[in-house]
């Protein structure tokens, strides 16, 4: 029988390549998002979109017959939760508990909950393996709040909940259009539109960056196998890059000779960033997209599709 999968988030970065991935494999998907961060662009035309706010009781009956839930809908833009600290605890806590209760409601069995390395903010251990957290910000205490709710569920109502505290992602479909975008598609599409791209601080901090394609696998394996039932696994590359190395990667690949500007630091940031994959890498996964690979293909992405229907719409004006 075909298996049924909610994808919260679905009009996101991830839950965009999410959904994607299981509908090429034949997974019957509905996926949730409101559209306060995602684009309907990213929602691929197969797919049961339900344009709907999780923190609203009409998600309920979306969850019925569903056989596991992938929960990505996040307040995620780091700068915004720091000015909508409330806003941000509304979106990544009590939207978490919503979708928690509509998972228990409609008794759905698995639950994939999309945690963060920023849960590791406090802790100066690397690479930094899955046993201790220390969430700072206001980003990593309201994902952390988040995870909470899903290890009481996983108590208290038996919900099978499997944590995944993805790294930097990076891919295709990365918002590009935020004021402070991800570093990786907002230095390409800067680049690529004739503009310094923009590094806040020294350029030095270390960050472990992860293809969006070996997170999907991941997210594969965590749906299949069982031995991923109750656990928290770290989901990174492995290696980690400064800004100014990504600068350089990205130049090499497009020569315009463009320099940054450096723009003062962003607070509250973690100066180095790397998992230890040992949990993950025992299931027999493991990252297999170089970073120049990696960064070719959004590169590719970011040419063909944004630069495209930019140069479209301005010709239709
Ligand atoms: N991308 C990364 O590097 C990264 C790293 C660590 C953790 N994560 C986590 O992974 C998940 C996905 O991240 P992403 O990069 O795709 O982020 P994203 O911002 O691109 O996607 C999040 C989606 O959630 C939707 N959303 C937000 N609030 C909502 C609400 N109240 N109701 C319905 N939909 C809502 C947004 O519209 C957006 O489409 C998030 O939970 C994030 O915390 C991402």
């Amino acid at each position: 029988m075909q298996r049924r999968i909610v994808v919260t988030g679905a009009a996101g970065f991830v839950g965009s390549n999410l959904t994607k991935l299981l509908l090429d494999r034949g997974y019957a998907v509905r996926g949730i998002d409101n559209l306060s961060a995602g684009t309907a662009e990213n929602v691929d035309e197969r797919l049961e979109f339900h344009a709907i706010d999780i923190r609203a009781p009409e998600i309920y009956p979306l969850f019925e017959e569903a056989d596991a839930v992938f929960h990505l809908a996040a307040k995620t833009c780091l700068p915004e939760c720091v000015s909508k600290p409330l806003e941000a605890a509304s979106m990544n806590v009590m939207g978490t508990l919503n979708v928690l209760e509509a998972a228990r409601r409609a008794k759905v069995r698995k639950f994939i909950y999309a945690d963060t390395s920023a849960e590791y903010e406090g802790i100066k251990e690397f690479p930094t393996p899955e046993e201790h957290i220390r969430p700072i910000g206001i980003y990593a205490a309201s994902k952390h709040g988040g995870a909470t709710f899903c290890e009481s569920y996983r108590e208290l109502y038996g919900i099978n909940v499997t944590i995944l505290r993805y790294f930097n992602v990076y891919g295709p479909a990365q918002d590009w259009r935020r004021v402070i975008p991800p570093v990786m598609s907002s230095f390409i599409i800067r680049m690529l539109q004739g503009e310094q791209p923009a590094i806040y601080g020294t350029g030095e901090k270390r960050r472990d960056f992860i293809y969006v394609d070996d997170v999907n696998d991941f997210h594969l394996l965590v749906l299949e196998d069982q031995r991923t039932d109750g656990k928290v696994f770290n989901v990174g590359s492995g290696i980690n890059f400064s800004v100014n190395e990504i600068y350089k990667l990205v130049e090499e690949l497009l020569k315009t000779g463009l320099r940054p500007i450096y723009k003062p630091d962003l607070p509250g940031e973690a100066q180095i960033t790397l998992a230890d994959l040992t949990s993950a890498m025992a299931l027999g996964w493991k990252p297999r997209i170089a970073i120049t690979e990696g960064l070719a293909r959004t590169v590719e992405y970011l040419k063909s599709r944004v630069l495209k229907s930019e140069v479209s719409s301005l010709g239709a004006k």
